[in-house]
């Protein structure tokens, strides 16, 4: 079949979708390893056979819900590539805030000299230490040691990929850790950001693709979304680990929850920011 024929087929195919026009070119580019552009100026070229059926089994998959990048095997977050596959959650636009913000603090405090000692818990693929030492650095900053600590080995595997592709094995040390269990008591970090999971398991709000196909792990956060953030907050307590800086992300209609934990656990200043799209998204404790 042709170029023009097979985007036609599958365009129809996913014609429920807002996105199966721009999803039918991106999956014929990878599968015959062009970009849209070939497409569009080779329309009557023959894609042979083995490929139009990977194109029809890929469209079937996205059909069902299987998000893009796990097809792609890789995620753009912060301008920057990232390789994913379902151990990680696939990184989303709004987690960008709490690298811009990350990114706020280390400039605004940057010294000559000065070396900063930052956390990243639930680290998933490396997306937040990756683009913050990355981003850091095209500022003239450096960064000393990032800590990115996961639960689940799976995902660190991920993380070290990533680490690895962009050469940061010194700086970022990447480690299995239930939240802060394996941090030393008395630790102290300049900076400490997190997405933990925080969708409440009742709250029915998440998609049937992103359930079916991402970490159940890097998705909930008990009954209210909510619990993780509160069992990091009692170690951070019960451990005396420091901070001059947290800023972690949480979900929608959580603001009044998450404020009462944290007027409850901390005397410092916090506050509460809206992401791009105006919705509550991050705290930052300071
Ligand atoms: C919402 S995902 C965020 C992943 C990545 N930081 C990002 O922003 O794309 C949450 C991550 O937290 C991890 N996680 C879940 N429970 C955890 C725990 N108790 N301790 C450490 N990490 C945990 C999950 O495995 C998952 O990778």
């Amino acid at each position: 079949m042709q170029i023009h024929q097979l985007l036609k087929e599958g365009k129809e195919f996913l014609g429920s979708r807002e996105t199966a026009s721009l999803d039918a070119e991106v999956l014929l580019a990878y599968v015959i390893g062009e970009d849209r552009e070939y497409l569009i100026s080779h329309v009557e070229e023959e894609v042979d056979v083995a490929d139009a059926a990977l194109f029809e089994k890929y469209l079937k998959q996205i059909d069902r819900g299987k998000p893009m990048a796990y097809i792609l095997g890789e995620k753009e977050f912060y301008g920057l590539n990232f390789f994913v596959d379902e151990r990680v959650l696939v990184p989303r636009p709004e987690t960008e805030h709490v690298v811009e913000k990350a990114l706020d603090y280390l400039c605004a405090n940057d010294r000559a000299g000065r070396r900063f000692r930052v956390l990243d818990v639930g680290t998933g693929s490396g997306c937040i230490p990756i683009s913050i030492a990355y981003g850091f650095s095209e500022a003239g900053g450096e960064i000393g040691q990032i800590d990115a600590v996961d639960v689940s080995e799976t995902a660190l595997e991920v993380a070290r990929v990533n680490v690895s592709q962009y050469g940061l094995e010194e700086m970022i040390h990447v480690y299995q850790s239930d939240l802060l269990e394996n941090i030393e008591e008395g630790e102290g970090f300049d900076l400490i950001v997190a997405n933990l999971p925080y969708i409440g398991e009742e709250s029915g709000i998440v998609s049937p693709g992103v359930k079916k196909y991402e970490p159940q792990a890097a998705l909930f956060g008990g009954s209210d979304g909510l619990e993780l953030y509160k069992k990091m907050f009692q170690q951070l307590r019960d451990k005396g680990v420091g901070f001059e800086m947290m800023i972690g992300e949480f979900g929608f209609g959580q603001r009044k929850e998450l404020e009462g934990l944290l007027s409850k656990y901390f005397d410092q200043e916090w506050s509460v920011e809206k992401d791009h799209a105006g919705i509550d998204r991050i705290f930052v404790i300071s």
